[in-house]
C-alpha cells in the first residue's frame, strides 16, 4: 500500500490549509528552516500515528525537512481531514494511511502499513503505534531509537507499560513538556472543544448548565472558556486536590450522580473509562447532550446507552445521535463520544499546535543526537527544549521580557541574606 486515502481530487484544498495553518506556526517554521540546513534527521525512517489535520502537516513537512524518510497514519478514526491526507500524499511527498470515518479494521491496517515503514523513530498520538511495535510486531522493537508520545492517555499506557517491564526503547512524554500540556490541554482543548460542541449543535452556550468532567489542564481550558461564555459550570473530579482548586477557581463542583440531573451539556475530559455511564443517564433531563473530549471513546459508556435505549435516531445533526431511553428521555451523544473538537470542528488552533509540534521536533532532533545515551524507559523532554520554544513563541508575539541582573542572579543563588 504506498498509501491510503480517501479523495485524490482534494489535493489543492489540502495544500491551502497547510499553508493557511502555517502561517500561524512561525516556530515550527524557524525549526523547519535550521533542520533543512543541518539535515540532523537525514537517513531516520520515521512512522507517525497523529491527527492527520493541517497542522500535523506542517510538522510531517518539518521532519521531512529534516531528511528523515516519514509515513503517517491516523490517530483516530473521526480525526483526519481528508484533503490534508491527499495533500501529504500526493503534493508533500509524505504517504498518508488515513480516511475519514474508518472503520475498526481499516484503522489498524492503517498501523500495520505505517509500521511496515520500518522506523527507527516513532510519533503518537495516544500509543497505538508503540502498544503494537511492543504486542504485534516485536521485531521492530530492536531497531527503533527513540519514540515520542504527544498525549496525557499516551503517557499514561506508556507508564503502565513501563511498570509492566515492557518498554523496550526510549520514548518521551512530549504530552508532559510545560510547553504542550500548560498551553495546548488548557487553551487548544478549551477553545477547539466548545469549537466542536458549537460547530455539532449551535448551542447558545450562555446560560447553559455545563458539565465538565474532569479538572486537569484539559478540564480547566473547557471549565474556563465555557464560563467566559456565560455557561453555568460545574466541575466533577475524583482527586481532592482538583476538585478544590476548581472548587476556589469559582466553579461548582458536586459528584456525577449530582451533577446527573442538573447538567445539560456534559464533557468528559479526564482520561478514564466509563465517566458517564448507566446511572448517570437514567437521572438526565430529557434532551441533555454528552459529549467526550479525552482521547478514546470509552469515557462516556455508550453501551450502557444503547442497552438503556428504546429506539436510536442517528445523524438528527451531522454528528448527533439521539437515543430516546425507556423512560422517554432523549440523550443526544455527539460526535460518537469521539474527541468532540477534533470530530465536529478543526482541533486546536494552528497557534497553538505550533508549541506543541515544536518540542516534538526539537525532541526528535534531541533523540537522534543522543540515542547512544537514553535508556529504555519513559523520558522527560529536556527542560532547554522547553525554554527554547517559549522564548521563541514570544519573540514571534513581539513580547519581550526581562533579564536577571549579576545582583538578582547572586541573590538567588545564595541563602546568607535574610530578613
Ligand atoms: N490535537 C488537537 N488538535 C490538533 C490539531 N489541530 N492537529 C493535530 N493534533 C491535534
Amino acid at each position: 500500500m504506498a498509501y491510503d486515502i480517501k479523495d485524490a481530487g482534494l489535493v489543492k484544498e489540502g495544500i491551502r490549509r497547510t499553508e493557511w495553518a502555517d502561517a500561524d506556526m512561525p516556530v515550527l517554521k524557524l525549526i523547519r528552516k535550521r533542520l533543512a540546513r543541518e539535515q540532523s534527521l537525514k537517513g531516520v525512517r520515521m512512522s507517525c500515528c497523529l491527527h492527520v489535520t493541517a497542522e500535523t502537516a506542517n510538522l510531517v513537512r518539518t521532519l521531512k525537512a529534516g531528511g528523515a524518510d516519514v509515513v503517517l497514519c491516523a490517530s483516530n478514526p473521526l480525526s483526519t481531514q481528508d484533503d490534508i491526507a491527499a495533500a501529504l500524499s500526493l503534493k508533500y511527498g509524505i504517504p498518508t494511511f488515513a480516511i475519514h470515518g474508518e472503520d475498526h479494521d481499516t484503522y489498524y491496517k492503517h498501523i500495520d502499513a505505517a509500521l511496515a515503514h520500518e522506523p527507527n523513530v516513532t510519533m503518537d498520538d495516544g500509543a497505538d503505534l508503540v502498544s503494537a511495535v511492543l504486542t504485534k510486531r516485536k521485531d521492530l522493537a530492536g531497531k527503533i531509537i527513540a519514540s515520542m508520545e504527544e498525549t496525557t492517555t499516551g503517557v499514561i499506557r506508556l507508564r503502565a507499560m513501563e511498570k509492566d517491564g515492557m518498554i523496550k526503547f526510549p520514548v518521551f512524554a512530549v504530552n508532559d513538556a510545560d510547553c504542550k500540556h500548560l498551553f495546548d490541554n488548557r487553551y487548544g482543548t478549551g477553545q477547539s472543544t466548545i469549537d466542536g460542541v458549537m460547530r455539532a449543535t449551535d448551542l447558545l452556550l450562555a446560560g447553559k448548565k455545563v458539565v465538565v468532567c474532569g479538572y486537569g489542564m484539559c478540564g480547566r481550558g473547557v471549565a474556563t472558556r465555557a464560563r467566559g461564555m456565560g455557561a453555568h459550570v460545574i466541575v466533577t473530579e475524583v482527586d481532592p486536590l482538583r476538585a478544590l482548586e476548581a472548587t476556589m477557581d469559582g466553579f461548582w463542583v458536586m459528584s456525577m450522580k449530582e451533577a446527573a440531573p442538573i447538567g445539560e451539556l456534559f464533557v468528559t475530559l479526564t482520561g478514564n473509562a466509563d465517566v458517564i455511564r448507566k446511572e448517570h443517564f437514567a437521572a438526565m433531563k430529557d434532551g441533555a447532550m454528552v459529549a467526550n473530549s479525552g482521547h478514546f471513546n470509552v469515557e462516556i459508556k455508550i453501551p450502557d446507552l444503547e442497552a438503556m435505549s428504546k429506539q436510536v435516531r442517528r445523524g438528527v445533526r451531522e454528528n448527533v445521535d439521539e437515543f430516546v431511553l425507556k423512560n422517554g428521555n432523549r440523550i443526544r451523544l455527539l460526535g460518537e463520544g469521539r474527541l468532540i473538537n477534533l470530530a465536529a470542528a478543526e482541533g486546536h488552533p494552528a497557534s497553538v499546535m505550533d508549541m506543541s509540534f515544536a518540542v516534538q521536533a526539537l525532541t526528535t532532533e534531541f533523540a537522534v543526537k543522543n540515542k547512544a545515551k537514553l535508556s529504555a524507559s519513559v523520558h522527560k523532554v529536556p527542560r532547554e527544549i522547553d525554554e527554547q520554544v517559549a522564548s521563541l513563541k514570544l519573540k514571534s508575539m513581539g513580547i519581550s521580557i526581562d533579564a536577571l541582573t549579576e545582583r538578582q542572579k547572586k541573590y538567588l543563588t545564595s541563602w546568607d541574606e535574610g530578613t
